[in-house]
Protein backbone atom coordinates (compact mmCIF):
# COMPACT_ATOMS: atom_id res chain seq x y z
CA UNK A 1 0.00 0.00 0.00
CA UNK A 2 1.60 3.40 -0.72
CA UNK A 3 0.77 6.61 1.44
CA UNK A 4 2.16 9.22 -0.77
CA UNK A 5 5.21 10.74 0.33
CA UNK A 6 6.88 8.01 3.05
CA UNK A 7 8.11 4.56 1.95
CA UNK A 8 6.22 1.38 2.31
CA UNK A 9 3.63 1.46 4.89
CA UNK A 10 4.03 -1.22 7.36
CA UNK A 11 -0.40 -2.25 7.20
CA UNK A 12 0.29 -5.26 9.78
CA UNK A 13 -2.06 -3.11 12.30
CA UNK A 14 -4.76 -2.84 9.03
CA UNK A 15 -4.40 -6.07 7.95
CA UNK A 16 -5.10 -7.56 11.59
CA UNK A 17 -7.64 -5.36 12.20
CA UNK A 18 -9.85 -6.55 8.78
CA UNK A 19 -9.16 -10.00 9.90
CA UNK A 20 -6.73 -11.35 7.97
CA UNK A 21 -4.51 -13.78 9.49
CA UNK A 22 -0.76 -11.97 9.19
CA UNK A 23 2.36 -14.24 9.44
CA UNK A 24 3.90 -11.35 12.56
CA UNK A 25 1.31 -9.84 15.54
CA UNK A 26 1.15 -6.30 14.98
CA UNK A 27 1.86 -4.23 18.58
CA UNK A 28 1.19 -0.93 19.68
CA UNK A 29 0.75 0.37 23.32
CA UNK A 30 -2.02 2.19 24.64
CA UNK A 31 -0.33 5.47 26.67
CA UNK A 32 2.26 4.65 23.97
CA UNK A 33 3.60 8.34 24.15
CA UNK A 34 4.44 9.55 27.69
CA UNK A 35 6.12 9.80 30.82
CA UNK A 36 7.41 6.24 31.21
CA UNK A 37 9.67 8.38 28.27
CA UNK A 38 12.57 10.46 29.35
CA UNK A 39 12.49 12.59 26.29
CA UNK A 40 8.80 13.08 26.77
CA UNK A 41 9.39 13.82 30.06
CA UNK A 42 11.94 16.62 28.94
CA UNK A 43 9.50 18.01 25.97
CA UNK A 44 6.94 18.68 29.16
CA UNK A 45 9.22 20.46 31.22
CA UNK A 46 8.48 23.20 28.51
CA UNK A 47 5.07 22.60 27.27
CA UNK A 48 1.96 21.80 29.22
CA UNK A 49 0.01 18.86 27.57
CA UNK A 50 -2.58 21.12 25.47
CA UNK A 51 0.61 23.06 24.66
CA UNK A 52 2.14 19.78 22.92
CA UNK A 53 -1.38 19.30 20.92
CA UNK A 54 -1.22 23.07 19.89
CA UNK A 55 2.35 22.77 18.36
CA UNK A 56 2.58 20.56 15.48
CA UNK A 57 5.67 20.12 15.02
CA UNK A 58 6.19 19.01 18.66
CA UNK A 59 2.84 16.85 18.86
CA UNK A 60 4.55 14.88 15.83
CA UNK A 61 7.45 14.67 17.45
CA UNK A 62 5.84 12.75 20.61
CA UNK A 63 3.73 10.52 18.46
CA UNK A 64 6.31 9.47 16.65
CA UNK A 65 8.88 8.66 19.87
CA UNK A 66 7.41 5.43 20.32
CA UNK A 67 7.49 4.03 16.69
CA UNK A 68 11.56 4.58 16.50
CA UNK A 69 12.31 3.50 19.93
CA UNK A 70 9.98 0.15 20.74
CA UNK A 71 9.51 -0.75 16.84
CA UNK A 72 5.21 -0.91 17.33
CA UNK A 73 3.29 -1.35 14.16
CA UNK A 74 0.85 1.80 14.78
CA UNK A 75 1.26 5.05 16.17
CA UNK A 76 -1.77 6.94 18.03
CA UNK A 77 -1.96 10.95 17.86
CA UNK A 78 -0.81 12.57 20.64
CA UNK A 79 -3.67 14.71 22.31
CA UNK A 80 -6.33 13.87 24.87
CA UNK A 81 -10.06 12.63 25.12
CA UNK A 82 -10.66 16.32 26.59
CA UNK A 83 -9.61 18.46 23.68
CA UNK A 84 -12.57 18.48 21.74
CA UNK A 85 -14.64 18.72 25.18
CA UNK A 86 -12.80 22.33 25.67
CA UNK A 87 -14.10 23.16 21.76
CA UNK A 88 -17.69 22.19 23.13
CA UNK A 89 -16.99 25.07 24.96
CA UNK A 90 -16.63 23.62 27.90
CA UNK A 91 -12.60 24.30 29.66
CA UNK A 92 -10.98 21.96 31.71
CA UNK A 93 -7.21 21.72 32.45
CA UNK A 94 -5.49 18.21 33.41
CA UNK A 95 -3.88 18.43 36.93
CA UNK A 96 -0.68 16.37 37.19
CA UNK A 97 -1.19 13.26 38.99
CA UNK A 98 -5.16 13.43 38.85
CA UNK A 99 -6.06 13.88 35.39
CA UNK A 100 -8.96 16.35 33.83
CA UNK A 101 -10.74 18.84 35.64
CA UNK A 102 -13.64 21.05 34.96
CA UNK A 103 -14.21 24.04 37.03
CA UNK A 104 -17.85 24.43 36.00
CA UNK A 105 -19.25 20.87 35.84
CA UNK A 106 -22.94 19.89 33.72
CA UNK A 107 -25.83 20.24 36.53
CA UNK A 108 -29.09 21.43 34.05
CA UNK A 109 -30.29 21.46 30.65
CA UNK A 110 -28.73 24.62 29.83
CA UNK A 111 -25.72 23.41 30.20
CA UNK A 112 -26.05 20.76 28.18
CA UNK A 113 -27.86 23.43 25.17
CA UNK A 114 -24.84 25.82 25.73
CA UNK A 115 -22.27 23.15 24.10
CA UNK A 116 -21.74 23.61 21.07
CA UNK A 117 -21.20 21.13 17.88
CA UNK A 118 -17.96 22.76 16.52
CA UNK A 119 -15.76 22.56 13.06
CA UNK A 120 -12.42 20.54 13.68
CA UNK A 121 -10.64 22.21 10.70
CA UNK A 122 -11.82 25.82 12.60
CA UNK A 123 -12.05 25.16 15.64
CA UNK A 124 -8.79 22.26 16.24
CA UNK A 125 -6.60 23.43 13.37
CA UNK A 126 -3.55 21.87 14.90
CA UNK A 127 -5.13 18.70 15.74
CA UNK A 128 -5.89 18.23 11.90
CA UNK A 129 -2.73 19.75 11.08
CA UNK A 130 -0.42 17.65 13.29
CA UNK A 131 -2.55 14.72 11.56
CA UNK A 132 -1.65 15.62 7.77
CA UNK A 133 1.92 16.08 8.90
CA UNK A 134 1.94 12.28 10.67
CA UNK A 135 0.37 10.46 7.44
CA UNK A 136 3.03 12.36 5.32
CA UNK A 137 6.37 11.19 7.75
CA UNK A 138 4.88 7.79 9.56
CA UNK A 139 5.92 4.86 7.59
CA UNK A 140 2.72 3.10 10.17
CA UNK A 141 -0.64 3.53 10.16
CA UNK A 142 -1.95 6.55 12.33
CA UNK A 143 -4.57 5.73 15.26
CA UNK A 144 -7.11 8.49 15.94
CA UNK A 145 -9.28 8.85 18.71
CA UNK A 146 -12.39 9.87 20.51
CA UNK A 147 -13.59 9.98 23.98
CA UNK A 148 -16.65 7.28 24.42
CA UNK A 149 -19.93 8.96 25.43
CA UNK A 150 -20.20 7.94 28.51
CA UNK A 151 -16.48 8.80 29.67
CA UNK A 152 -16.33 12.11 28.24
CA UNK A 153 -20.17 12.50 29.95
CA UNK A 154 -18.98 11.40 33.54
CA UNK A 155 -15.41 13.84 32.99
CA UNK A 156 -17.96 16.57 32.04
CA UNK A 157 -20.78 16.04 35.05
CA UNK A 158 -18.58 15.44 37.82
CA UNK A 159 -15.76 17.87 37.17
CA UNK A 160 -12.41 15.50 37.97
CA UNK A 161 -11.95 11.77 37.58
CA UNK A 162 -14.28 9.73 40.12
CA UNK A 163 -14.51 6.36 41.67
CA UNK A 164 -18.18 5.60 41.75
CA UNK A 165 -19.85 8.09 38.98
CA UNK A 166 -22.56 9.03 41.83
CA UNK A 167 -23.90 12.32 39.82
CA UNK A 168 -23.50 10.36 36.60
CA UNK A 169 -24.84 8.01 37.42
CA UNK A 170 -27.59 10.28 38.79
CA UNK A 171 -28.78 12.03 36.21
CA UNK A 172 -28.85 8.75 33.62
CA UNK A 173 -31.31 7.20 36.30
CA UNK A 174 -33.26 11.01 37.78
CA UNK A 175 -32.71 12.95 34.47
CA UNK A 176 -33.00 10.02 31.35
CA UNK A 177 -34.06 13.17 28.89
CA UNK A 178 -31.11 15.44 29.63
CA UNK A 179 -29.16 12.04 29.62
CA UNK A 180 -30.07 11.20 26.29
CA UNK A 181 -29.85 15.10 25.48
CA UNK A 182 -26.14 14.80 26.52
CA UNK A 183 -25.34 11.78 24.68
CA UNK A 184 -26.96 12.93 21.50
CA UNK A 185 -24.86 16.26 21.25
CA UNK A 186 -21.59 14.07 22.63
CA UNK A 187 -22.25 11.62 19.93
CA UNK A 188 -22.73 14.30 17.00
CA UNK A 189 -19.65 15.56 18.45
CA UNK A 190 -17.62 12.07 18.21
CA UNK A 191 -18.80 11.03 14.76
CA UNK A 192 -17.87 14.64 13.22
CA UNK A 193 -14.64 14.35 15.01
CA UNK A 194 -14.10 11.00 13.64
CA UNK A 195 -15.00 11.85 10.34
CA UNK A 196 -12.74 15.15 10.16
CA UNK A 197 -9.75 13.17 11.44
CA UNK A 198 -10.25 10.47 8.78
CA UNK A 199 -10.10 12.78 6.34
CA UNK A 200 -6.84 13.87 7.69
CA UNK A 201 -5.05 10.86 7.74
CA UNK A 202 -6.08 8.92 10.35
CA UNK A 203 -6.20 5.19 9.06
CA UNK A 204 -7.93 3.58 12.35
CA UNK A 205 -10.56 5.43 14.87
CA UNK A 206 -10.21 4.50 18.52
CA UNK A 207 -12.99 4.93 21.06
CA UNK A 208 -11.94 5.16 24.56
CA UNK A 209 -15.20 4.33 26.65
CA UNK A 210 -12.81 3.94 29.42
CA UNK A 211 -14.81 3.98 32.07
CA UNK A 212 -17.89 2.51 30.73
CA UNK A 213 -17.54 -0.83 32.66
CA UNK A 214 -18.77 0.67 35.89
CA UNK A 215 -22.60 0.44 34.23
CA UNK A 216 -24.63 -2.66 34.90
CA UNK A 217 -25.35 -4.82 31.63
CA UNK A 218 -28.91 -3.23 31.73
CA UNK A 219 -27.93 0.51 32.30
CA UNK A 220 -25.32 0.17 29.35
CA UNK A 221 -28.11 -1.53 27.03
CA UNK A 222 -30.72 1.08 28.13
CA UNK A 223 -28.31 4.15 28.49
CA UNK A 224 -25.46 3.72 25.71
CA UNK A 225 -25.42 1.07 23.73
CA UNK A 226 -28.07 2.65 21.30
CA UNK A 227 -26.08 6.25 21.23
CA UNK A 228 -22.40 3.97 20.74
CA UNK A 229 -24.54 1.89 18.05
CA UNK A 230 -25.66 5.61 16.29
CA UNK A 231 -21.61 6.07 16.38
CA UNK A 232 -20.62 3.29 15.10
CA UNK A 233 -22.98 2.55 12.32
CA UNK A 234 -22.18 6.54 11.46
CA UNK A 235 -18.37 6.25 11.17
CA UNK A 236 -18.39 2.52 9.16
CA UNK A 237 -18.63 4.17 5.81
CA UNK A 238 -15.39 5.89 6.07
CA UNK A 239 -14.25 1.90 5.52
CA UNK A 240 -11.45 1.81 8.34
CA UNK A 241 -11.21 -0.02 11.39
CA UNK A 242 -12.99 1.30 14.39
CA UNK A 243 -11.92 0.07 17.70
CA UNK A 244 -13.94 -0.31 20.75
CA UNK A 245 -12.03 0.13 23.95
CA UNK A 246 -12.89 0.21 27.73
CA UNK A 247 -11.87 -1.14 31.61
CA UNK A 248 -14.06 -4.01 33.54
CA UNK A 249 -15.71 -4.54 30.26
CA UNK A 250 -16.30 -8.50 30.48
CA UNK A 251 -19.51 -8.50 31.21
CA UNK A 252 -20.41 -6.08 27.99
CA UNK A 253 -17.83 -7.27 25.43
CA UNK A 254 -21.15 -9.29 23.95
CA UNK A 255 -22.77 -5.94 24.00
CA UNK A 256 -19.57 -4.27 22.44
CA UNK A 257 -19.87 -7.01 19.38
CA UNK A 258 -23.19 -6.04 18.39
CA UNK A 259 -22.39 -1.93 18.43
CA UNK A 260 -20.84 -1.81 14.98
CA UNK A 261 -17.41 -1.48 16.54
CA UNK A 262 -15.18 -3.91 14.02
CA UNK A 263 -12.41 -4.51 16.31
CA UNK A 264 -13.04 -4.98 20.63
CA UNK A 265 -10.54 -4.21 23.01
CA UNK A 266 -9.96 -6.15 26.14
CA UNK A 267 -8.37 -5.76 29.38
CA UNK A 268 -6.30 -8.10 31.31
CA UNK A 269 -9.53 -9.53 32.92
CA UNK A 270 -10.77 -11.70 30.92
CA UNK A 271 -8.68 -13.93 28.97
CA UNK A 272 -8.65 -13.90 25.44
CA UNK A 273 -10.20 -17.56 24.58
CA UNK A 274 -13.45 -16.27 26.57
CA UNK A 275 -13.73 -13.13 24.93
CA UNK A 276 -14.00 -14.61 21.63
CA UNK A 277 -16.77 -16.79 22.63
CA UNK A 278 -18.92 -13.62 23.92
CA UNK A 279 -17.79 -11.33 20.97
CA UNK A 280 -18.43 -14.12 18.11
CA UNK A 281 -16.26 -14.15 14.92
CA UNK A 282 -16.82 -10.82 13.16
CA UNK A 283 -15.44 -8.81 14.81
CA UNK A 284 -11.41 -8.74 15.48
CA UNK A 285 -9.74 -8.10 19.35
CA UNK A 286 -7.09 -6.17 20.71
CA UNK A 287 -5.03 -6.59 24.24
CA UNK A 288 -4.70 -7.82 27.14
CA UNK A 289 -1.17 -7.65 29.08
CA UNK A 290 -2.14 -6.37 32.22
CA UNK A 291 0.23 -3.03 32.66
CA UNK A 292 1.12 -3.82 36.19
CA UNK A 293 2.46 -7.10 34.89
CA UNK A 294 5.51 -4.80 33.03
CA UNK A 295 7.15 -4.59 36.47
CA UNK A 296 7.36 -8.42 36.79
CA UNK A 297 10.55 -10.41 35.89
CA UNK A 298 11.57 -11.51 32.45
CA UNK A 299 10.57 -15.09 32.40
CA UNK A 300 6.83 -13.97 34.16
CA UNK A 301 6.52 -11.26 31.22
CA UNK A 302 7.52 -14.03 28.57
CA UNK A 303 5.02 -16.94 29.94
CA UNK A 304 2.32 -14.13 29.92
CA UNK A 305 3.03 -12.52 26.34
CA UNK A 306 3.04 -16.41 24.90
CA UNK A 307 0.09 -17.24 26.28
CA UNK A 308 -1.88 -14.21 25.54
CA UNK A 309 -0.32 -14.47 22.05
CA UNK A 310 -1.62 -18.22 21.42
CA UNK A 311 -5.00 -17.71 22.15
CA UNK A 312 -4.92 -14.31 20.36
CA UNK A 313 -4.29 -16.00 17.05
CA UNK A 314 -6.83 -19.09 17.25
CA UNK A 315 -8.55 -16.89 14.86
CA UNK A 316 -7.68 -14.35 12.63
CA UNK A 317 -7.86 -10.97 13.93
CA UNK A 318 -5.88 -10.10 16.57
CA UNK A 319 -3.80 -7.27 17.39
CA UNK A 320 -1.05 -7.02 20.90
CA UNK A 321 -1.84 -4.21 23.22
CA UNK A 322 -1.88 -3.66 26.75
CA UNK A 323 -5.66 -4.33 28.86
CA UNK A 324 -4.76 -0.62 29.68
CA UNK A 325 -2.66 2.24 29.40
CA UNK A 326 1.69 1.87 30.24
CA UNK A 327 2.04 2.92 33.68
CA UNK A 328 4.04 5.90 33.83
CA UNK A 329 7.18 4.89 35.70
CA UNK A 330 7.46 1.40 33.27
CA UNK A 331 11.04 0.67 31.70
CA UNK A 332 11.13 1.60 28.52
CA UNK A 333 13.71 -1.37 28.22
CA UNK A 334 10.88 -3.71 29.35
CA UNK A 335 8.60 -2.44 26.61
CA UNK A 336 10.69 -3.07 23.89
CA UNK A 337 11.31 -6.33 25.17
CA UNK A 338 7.99 -7.21 24.89
CA UNK A 339 7.31 -5.49 20.78
CA UNK A 340 10.35 -8.10 20.24
CA UNK A 341 8.76 -11.04 22.09
CA UNK A 342 5.61 -10.46 20.01
CA UNK A 343 7.42 -9.92 16.67
CA UNK A 344 9.43 -13.29 17.19
CA UNK A 345 5.93 -15.23 17.61
CA UNK A 346 4.77 -17.27 14.67
CA UNK A 347 1.19 -18.06 15.16
CA UNK A 348 0.26 -21.61 15.05
CA UNK A 349 3.41 -22.23 17.25
CA UNK A 350 1.65 -22.87 20.41
CA UNK A 351 4.07 -23.59 23.13
CA UNK A 352 3.41 -26.22 25.54
O1 LIG B 1 0.05 7.63 23.72
C1 LIG B 1 -1.19 7.73 23.69
O2 LIG B 1 -1.96 6.81 24.06
C2 LIG B 1 -1.81 8.97 23.07
C3 LIG B 1 -2.13 10.02 23.96
C4 LIG B 1 -3.33 9.96 24.93
C5 LIG B 1 -3.38 10.78 26.08
N1 LIG B 1 -4.60 10.63 26.65
C6 LIG B 1 -2.30 11.69 26.53
C7 LIG B 1 -2.20 11.95 27.98
C8 LIG B 1 -4.54 9.26 24.86
C9 LIG B 1 -5.01 8.22 23.85
C10 LIG B 1 -5.33 9.70 25.96
C11 LIG B 1 -6.71 9.23 26.21
C12 LIG B 1 -7.33 9.47 27.52
N2 LIG B 1 -7.28 10.59 28.30
C13 LIG B 1 -8.19 8.55 28.18
C14 LIG B 1 -8.56 7.20 27.65
C15 LIG B 1 -7.46 6.21 27.87
C16 LIG B 1 -7.36 5.69 29.29
O3 LIG B 1 -6.25 5.79 29.86
O4 LIG B 1 -8.33 5.16 29.81
C17 LIG B 1 -8.61 9.14 29.38
C18 LIG B 1 -9.52 8.51 30.43
C19 LIG B 1 -8.04 10.45 29.45
C20 LIG B 1 -8.20 11.46 30.52
C21 LIG B 1 -6.87 11.67 31.18
N3 LIG B 1 -5.88 12.50 30.68
C22 LIG B 1 -6.34 11.03 32.33
C23 LIG B 1 -7.08 10.04 33.21
C24 LIG B 1 -5.02 11.48 32.49
C25 LIG B 1 -3.98 10.96 33.48
C26 LIG B 1 -3.66 11.83 34.64
C27 LIG B 1 -2.28 11.48 35.15
O5 LIG B 1 -1.51 12.41 35.39
O6 LIG B 1 -1.94 10.28 35.28
C28 LIG B 1 -4.76 12.41 31.46
C29 LIG B 1 -3.49 13.10 31.21
C30 LIG B 1 -2.70 12.56 30.07
N4 LIG B 1 -3.19 12.40 28.82
C31 LIG B 1 -1.32 12.21 30.08
C32 LIG B 1 -0.99 11.83 28.77
C33 LIG B 1 0.37 11.44 28.25
C34 LIG B 1 -0.37 12.22 31.30
C35 LIG B 1 -0.06 13.55 31.84
C36 LIG B 1 1.01 14.34 31.16
O7 LIG B 1 1.94 13.84 30.50
O8 LIG B 1 0.93 15.56 31.32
Amino acid sequence: MSNGATALLNDLFLRACNMETTATVPVWFMRQAGRYDADYRAIRQKYTLVEICEHPEVCVEVTKMPVDKLGVDAAILFSDIMVPVGAMGLPFVIKEHVGPVIDTPIKSEADVDRLRLFDAEESLPHVMQSIRMLKRELSVPLIGFMGGPFTLASYMIEGSPSRDYLNTKTMMAARPDLWAKLMDKLADMVIAYGKAQVAAGAAALQMFDSWVGSLAVPQFRQSVKPVVTRIFQELRELGVPLIYFGVNTGELLGDFAETGATVIGVDWRVPLSVARQRVGQAVALQGNFDPAMLYAPNDVIERIALDILAEGTEQPGYIFNLGHGVKPTTDIGVLKHLVDIVHAYKPGSAHS
